[in-house]
Order: structure tokens, then sequence, then C-alpha cells
């Protein structure tokens, strides 16, 4: 019925109504009151009147998106709803952890969770399309995107981009409170050469298929309504205007239904990529390489009728791009009732409303990963200690916020201070010690990280002198991750890394708290601290969720989503690596093999690992290998709390493909799940390894599946030791 719906109203549209579906505009401005008549805004305003603008963007709140929508709907020849694009990244206005974070807890049903939510506020406030999940696989913690992501493993990755696609779009996409979903950014932005934002990205095709590839393809799988084009140049070709990304992957051999919308300017960027002419040269290339809309660069509003009239680009693909944008305005349900996001009574009683916050409080636990407990220094004791607080972070309502959170209010986040006093048999002393960034942050503008001010650092020392613990809140400023926020050190910015020093010196039981938007080298913090705790950008339930974990109401159970690194230098380091053909010291001393002069290979923290109050056994690795008849490989495990406490575990298992005729990772995670175990208490899991799991893509893009010795590892992280092997 929708293809026949789309089909007749195709057949209505003029070419001017066909191109206008195809462009989208951004309007961060409110519509509610009187409009300009001029300049910019004006004509888009017009525009929209004329059935020239298919989809908003930056449009939000019932009032302002019914008063847009009125344009296109009441004034426009067809009439044809506009669809209103936002980025709902990791909530709306109730701000979740960030990506990375929610990644952290390997907790996909938490994860989908999480996204509901998000997908119900955004609905009830206007919004039926969100650009998220991004499922940029990156292995590069100086790009600052990497906070938006689900980390470097494509398959944690896969099973994550799902969850929230599921989440977002629910199961029926034309309920109120679902939205459609994008899968971003594609592809290879993760990539970009020296983690810098936007550059060039040259990657060979073993990586392109197995690494990158494998997120965007469970996208497609799980009926993601979306694509979003990356900035960057893939091989020398701007995603936006790719054809063998767009085209022959996406669009016909993963037979993807959706429609792709270009990253903003992306299709008029591809002149300064020094890729095409002109904007229109830019236009032309963009939608013969399948982006089907528009964003923010004018160009195919400017320039598509006339290369379609000129014979340059088809009107086929016109047709096509147009389609794929109805048909999914139909599923939203959009032309049964164009405001049917707009109900004011049912925004009120959802936006930033209470009723979200046991569970975003419950995603910002589940998301924290303990990194070290030396001495059962935590859970803190609630019996009257003196605690001293030391951050400028640790007082911070925003910066707990993070990056992309463009709905939420500045102060909204509960901070650690605040979460710390609800525990309170016990005293606090707060001291700033020191800022993290001089001045107000700013979203669009450059951060000025305090790089000499110490002046604050005696008060910090006088407390910790007659504090039991120390608390130190120490990090990254929440805007300091995010788009364009690269850098080249992986330290505590500023002076942190001084005050950490100073502070110790005089008190060295302390508990360091990691507030930060990516993977940090803390080496020396590891080597001194006795207990630290990555809490990264949490949300708005940051400060309770940090107090629960610290005083041991909730028992820690995420494992890092991407590996830290000893030192900057080692970027981009991963865990699943190629072996090298010099991977062992051959002798102490020896200098030809596959190291640094300077410092380990091995990584601060690996991939999956996150520390608990109790501690686990992994034991009796058991393979029953029926592929022959079955094309399934069973891998048993008995795990077991040997800890007092109860606790979540995570059994990983990886598997290393020991020779192939494209060489493979030395390890790759293929499953994983989670089992709460009571102190003392053991528990057998079985994994199923099929064709899915063994397999991988040669350099054409082909699925094989290899004759070989396969090695299984199983255990509580990336490092796992416990192995045995199998044949196929
Ligand atoms: O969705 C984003 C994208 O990730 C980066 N450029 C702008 C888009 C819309 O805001």
């Amino acid at each position: 019925k929708i293809d026949q719906n789309v089909d007749e109203l195709l057949a209505k549209m003029t070419l001017e109504e066909k191109i206008g579906q195809m462009n989208q505009y951004s309007g961060f401005m409110d519509f509610t009151g009187p409009q300009p008549n001029q300049g910019r805004a004006a004509k888009k305003l017009e525009h929209i009147k004329q059935g020239l603008v298919g989809s908003m963007l930056n449009v939000h709140g019932v009032e302002n998106v019914r008063a847009v929508q009125k344009l296109a709907v009441e004034e426009s020849r067809l009439g044809i709803p506009l669809i209103f694009g936002f980025d709902v990244i990791h909530g709306y206005k109730s701000v979740s952890p960030i990506p990375l974070a929610e990644a952290a807890s390997w907790d996909l049903k938490a994860i989908k969770r999480s996204a509901e939510i998000a997908a119900e506020e955004a609905s009830a406030s206007g919004i039926n399309w969100t650009f998220a999940p991004m499922v940029d696989i990156s292995r590069d913690a100086r790009w600052g995107r990497v906070m938006e992501g689900a980390g470097e493993d494509p398959f944690l990755g896969s099973e994550i981009a799902k969850a929230r696609i599921k989440g977002f779009q629910g199961d029926d996409l034309s309920a109120t409170n679902t939205v459609a979903a994008t899968a971003k950014h594609f592809a290879a932005y993760g990539f970009a050469e020296a983690g810098r934002d936007y550059n060039t990205v040259d990657i060979g095709t073993s990586t392109l298929y197995n690494v990158v590839f494998p997120p965007f393809r469970a996208a497609v799988d799980a009926d993601v309504k979306s694509f979003m084009t990356a900035f960057n140049v893939l091989n020398g070709i701007p995603a936006t205007g790719d054809e063998f990304l767009l085209r022959d992957i996406l669009k016909e051999k993963w037979d993807f239904g959706g429609f792709v919308v270009t990253d903003w300017d992306s299709a008029g960027e591809m002149v300064a990529h020094g890729f095409v002419k002109d904007g229109r040269a830019a236009a032309k290339q963009a939608v013969i390489a399948g982006s089907d809309m528009d964003m923010e660069s004018y160009h195919y509003i400017e320039e598509l009728k006339t290369l379609v009239e000129a014979g340059e680009v088809d009107m086929k693909l016109i047709d096509d791009s147009v389609r794929r944008i109805l048909k999914v305005k139909y599923e939203l349900g959009l032309f049964e009732d164009p405001y049917k996001y707009c109900s004011e009574t049912r925004e009120q009683e959802t936006v930033n409303q209470p009723k979200f916050k046991a569970e975003l409080r419950d995603m910002a636990k589940k998301s924290i990963v303990l990194l070290k407990n030396e001495k059962d220094v935590l859970p803190l004791n609630s019996s009257g200690q003196k605690i001293a607080v030391i951050g400028a972070l640790a007082n911070d309502k925003t910066s707990p916020l993070g990056s992309w959170r463009l709905a939420a209010e500045p102060g909204t986040a509960v901070s650690v201070l605040e979460g710390l006093a609800k525990f309170d048999q016990n005293t606090y002393t707060y001291a700033k010690g020191a800022d993290v960034i001089l001045g107000k942050a700013s979203f669009t503008k450059e951060l000025q990280i305090n790089t000499s001010d110490t002046s604050d650092f005696a008060e910090a020392i006088s407390v910790a002198k007659s504090a039991d613990v120390v608390v130190m809140v120490l990090g990254e400023h929440g805007l300091q991750s995010g788009e364009a926020r690269s850098r080249t050190r992986l330290d505590l910015p500023g002076v942190q890394q001084q005050l950490l020093e100073e502070v110790y010196k005089v008190n060295p039981n302390i508990v360091l708290v990691l507030q930060n938007g990516r993977p940090l080298a803390i080496t020396w913090a590891d080597e001194h601290i006795p207990a630290i705790v990555e809490a990264w950008q949490l949300g708005t339930e940051s400060g309770n969720a940090i107090a629960e974990v610290l005083y041991g109401l909730y028992n820690p159970s995420a494992k890092l989503p991407m590996t830290f690194p000893r030192h900057v230098g080692q970027v981009p380091i991963y865990y699943n690596h190629k072996s090298t053909g010099r991977p062992y010291l051959p002798s102490p001393g020896e200098v030809f093999w596959s190291h640094y002069s300077d410092e380990n290979n091995s990584p601060l923290y690996p991939f999956g690992y996150g520390l608990s109050y109790t501690s686990f056994s992994f034991k009796d690795l058991q393979i029953e290998n029926t592929y022959a008849d079955n094309n399934t490989v069973s891998v048993s495990v008995t795990v077991r709390n040997t800890g007092k406490r109860s606790g979540k575990a995570t059994a990983q298992l990886y598997i290393h493909d020991e020779y192939a005729s494209v060489t493979r990772p030395v390890k790759e995670l293929k499953s994983f799940e989670q089992v709460e175990l009571q102190a003392g208490e053991s528990r057998e899991i079985t994994f199923q390894l099929t064709d899915e799991d063994l397999g991988f893509y040669t350099n054409t893009g082909e699925f094989v599946v290899e004759e070989g010795i396969f090695r299984v590892f199983v255990g509580e992280d990336s490092q796992a030791e416990l192995t045995e092997t199998f044949e196929l």
C-alpha cells in the first residue's frame, strides 16, 4: 500500500517539487513569533511554502515544529509533510551517558532502553528522525568523536548498533513515541588520519569490509530508515560522491530500502576536497553516487533542475531518491497526521520528566568502569569518614552532559558533590584545585584549557592533608570531545596531572574518578593511585550514579569498549590487530622485532577490561566441534564468582583464525554473555560459533569460511588466556 501511495504521489509532483523533497534545511530559530522577511532564513520559509523543502533539521519543540509543518502542509501545493531531523545522540533533554560510555555497559537491553527513552522524549517534542546511532568504528582516541560511537570492535559495535536502532525505531515506526534512526557516517569516518576530524581516510579493503562495514550492515539488517554520508574522502573519493559506497555496497549489495542524507554541506565540501569543480558538479556527483537528500549545501535545490533538464542527471535517479524519502514519511504516518508529534500535553508530560531518572541512573551506573582497586579502597566506607573532594569537575553540573546534547539545558546534571552529599554519614570538604577550562565552554568555539593557573592548588593540598580519603574528579571537560575536538595528547588536560601529583604527596589514599569522552593515557595514575574509576560523561544522573558506585550500592560491571594506551604514541592501538612477522622478542635485548624502544607494546587497559568489587574465575573450557554436521562449533565454560559479594560477570569469547588467505587478527570478539552471580555461585555458559563468526571478507568483498586451525579464548577481557583449539 505504501509503495502504491508513493507512486501515486510521485506522479503528481513536478520536477521542482521532487527536488524539494531532496532538500534539507537547518532551522535554528524561533518559528512561533514574527518571521524574517529577508536573507537566507526568509528564503527557507518561502521554499517550504513552495514545496521546495523535504526536511528540516534543528527545529524542535512542539510549537516550533507545528508552525513549520503548517507552512508545508497548508501552504505548499501538494501539502507534503516535512520530516524533522535532530541530533538526539544520547538523550534529548534528559541526558543519558555518552554513547561510548553506554557501550561500556555491554548491556544491550539497557542500551536499547536508553534509545527508547530518547525517542520517547524527542518525539514528544516534535522530532521524528534522529541522526543516530553513530556506528563508526574507531581505533584512534585522538579523534573527538569516539565519544559518540561504540568503540573499536566491529562485533560489539554491530550488536550495539542493532540495539540502538531497535530502541529508536521500536517495532512500529508509525507509533508516536518512536523515531526513524540514522546509521552514520558512511563510511570510515572513524579512520581519519592522525585522529584529526574531517581528515583523509586511506584504508585497505580488508579493514573496510571486516572492520568498518559490519556495524553498517547490521544497521541495514535492523531496518534502519536512513544513512548519513561521511565528511571524509575514502581512498581518494569523498563519501558523499562515492558510487561504490552508496550504490554498489549500500543500495545494491545490501539492498538498503531507506534513504541517504548527506552530512552538513558534505556535497559542497567535495569542492574543497578537490574532487569536483563547483557546486553544480557536486550536486551531480552526489546524486549519481546515491545521496538522496542534501543537508545544507543548497546545491541540490540550486542545481539539480537544470542538471536534469540538460540530461546530465537521469530523472530515474531523482525518482528513486524521492521514492525513498516519501516511503519513510509514509511509514512514520506523517501523511495520515502531519502533526502527530505535536501534542503540547504529551510534550509537557514527557519531556524532562522525573519518570526517566531511575532508568537514566541505571544506565549510568552500568557504564562506569572500575579500572583499579588496590587494597579494597573502594567501596567507600560510609561510617563517619572525612572525605576531601577535589577537582573542578566534581562541582560541575554541565560538563557531565558531554558533547552532542543539543537540546539539554546546561546545569542540569547531578554533580559528583551533590551525589556524594546524599551519603551523609561521612563529611565532605571540597576544593576545586584547578579549573579544567578558563571562561565559558561553547559548542562551536575553541575551549581555553587551563595550562598554567595553579593558584587553587594550596587549598586542595590543605583539605587533602586532613582527609581519610581523597576523591579526585579529573579529566576532560564535556566539550573537549565530540565533533572537531581532536587532541594530540591523551593525558589529563592542563594542570590536572600536576595537581594529582601534588595531592598524592600529602595523601596517597586517593580515589581518582575520571570524566572523559575518550580513552586517556593515565600511566602515572595507574602506577601510583590505588583506586581509579572511569566515569566518562554520564548525563543527567551522573553524580548519583558515581556516588552509588563509590559507596558500593552498585557493583561495577562495565568493560572498556576501547583500548586505553600507555602513551599517545601507541595510537592507533586496538586489541584486534594483526600479528606482524616479528611479534615476539627473540631473546632478551634483541632489537629486530616489532616493538617500541621506549614503551611496551601492551595497552594500559585492554579492550573488554573492567574490575568488579568481587572476582570471577573462568574454567573448564570445552569445545564440541560439530561443524561437519551442522556448521556449528559449541564452546562451553564455567564462570564462578570467587569473591565475597554478588556481581555481574561478562564472559567474552574471542577467536583467532591461525592462518588464512587474508591474515586475520590475533583475536576477534565473537560472542559475550553477562551473568549475575552470587558469591560462590558458578554457571556454565555455552556459546555457538557459526559460519558468520568463523568467516571473513576477502579483499574483493566475498565472505568465506576457510579450513584451518582456530584458537578460542574465553575470559574477562581481550587478554583472556583460557584457550583451546579446533580445526575446520
Ligand atoms: O548529525 C550531524 C553529523 O553527525 C555531523 N554534522 C552535522 C549533522 C547534523 O547536525
